[in-house]
């Protein structure tokens, strides 16, 4: 699909050893021609750089910000503090409790704060891209109608893998 040029979607990660999932918010976004930048910054070892990104993202033309942590994963909140952009917050599986730690931290925002919290790792990461296609796909008719398609091939492939097993067992 083709891509557009200004970056619409910020995507801030914790630390460089979430990039391994965050690559893959990346390359979905790149699917439905959505250019992206990723920065490095944390809620516990930048707070500053972290404040001042999302303080200052929406006059940068930004019109969603994705964040991803693990452990006490604060950043999103931090975030979403700062901006009146919608986040989307990615819970990183970090070095124990397979995630829930970064799961709870991202999602149990009080109210008023809203970050609307995907699934752990490469699913929540390729989620938190479609989510932030179709949020800015109501007001851009041509990501909408990517949106048509991609569910289209979704369905597609689903109905092509179950004729296949049909054919595999019944002959
Ligand atoms: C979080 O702590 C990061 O988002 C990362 O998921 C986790 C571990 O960071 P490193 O110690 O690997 O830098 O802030």
């Amino acid at each position: 699909m083709e891509t557009t040029k200004k970056p619409t979607v910020a995507i801030v990660m914790g630390s460089k050893s979430d990039w391994p999932v965050l690559e893959h918010t990346v390359a979905t976004l790149k699917e439905f021609g959505v250019e992206s930048t990723v920065n490095i910054m944390s809620a516990h070892r930048t707070p500053h750089e972290a404040t001042e990104f999302a303080s200052n993202a929406a006059a940068n033309g930004y019109q969603i910000i994705i964040g991803a942590a693990g452990g006490a994963a604060h950043l999103c909140g931090v975030l979403a503090g700062h901006t009146t952009l919608p986040v989307i917050g990615i819970p990183v599986k970090g070095w124990s409790l397979d995630g829930l730690d970064s799961l709870l931290s991202t999602v149990q925002m009080p109210k008023g704060v809203p970050v609307a919290t995907v699934a752990i790792g490469k699913a929540g990461a390729i989620n938190a891209a479609i989510l932030a296609v179709q949020i800015m796909g109501l007001a851009d008719p041509e990501l909408g109608e990517k949106l048509i398609a991609f569910k289209k091939s979704m369905a597609a492939e689903v109905l092509k893998a179950d004729a296949e097993l049909q054919a595999e067992l019944n002959g």
